[in-house]
């Protein structure tokens, strides 16, 4: 399947949850956005991509199951919902296996160990310092600390100056 394809599964999956729907398409396009800029290779920019749509998958059942969206426990779900659901999008066992492992990790931020990992990191948190108005404190320190890349940074300032003048 293309991105495209995998974007429209994954929309009618998140059956009419809005909230779910504009965070995976702003985590996507931020994602897509940071790759292309940096120069990802197409291999990469795909895993990348796919991740980025899927990082959520869990978070409808975390909400029903433990009543919260609480990171880790969306990740360890979100491993097993993600695989069941590439299982027919024609992805081979590598890519499947990255992507789950992705969004298995994607609220983990020691042991990032590639671009796609670390830009999905970058467009996860720009997509939620917006929606969630996060401090200035909080901003400075993740870009101090856990952003590696230019534009990943350029994005996140201009998303959020206007709210930290
Ligand atoms: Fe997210």
């Amino acid at each position: 399947m293309t991105v495209s394809e995998i974007m429209e599964k994954m929309i009618k999956f998140s059956d009419g949850n809005i909230h779910d729907i504009d965070h995976l398409i702003r985590v996507w396009t931020y994602a897509r956005t940071i790759g292309e800029l940096e120069g990802l290779d197409s291999d990469t920019q795909f895993i990348l991509e796919i991740a980025a749509i899927t990082h959520d998958i869990a978070c409808p059942l975390c909400r029903e199951k433990f009543q919260n969206t609480n990171g880790k426990h969306q990740e360890e779900e979100g491993v097993l919902m993600v695989k069941a659901f590439l299982k027919d999008a024609g992805l081979d066992d590598g890519q499947i296996d990255r992507v789950a492992y992705l969004v298995g990790h994607h609220h983990t931020f020691s042991g990032i160990d590639g671009m796609d990992y670390q830009i999905l990191v970058e467009a996860d948190y720009i997509a939620n310092a917006s929606e969630n108005g996060y401090s200035r404190a909080n901003i400075n320190n993740f870009m101090e600390k856990i952003m590696k890349t230019d534009s990943g940074k350029r994005l996140l300032a201009a998303v959020m100056g206007r709210a930290l003048t």
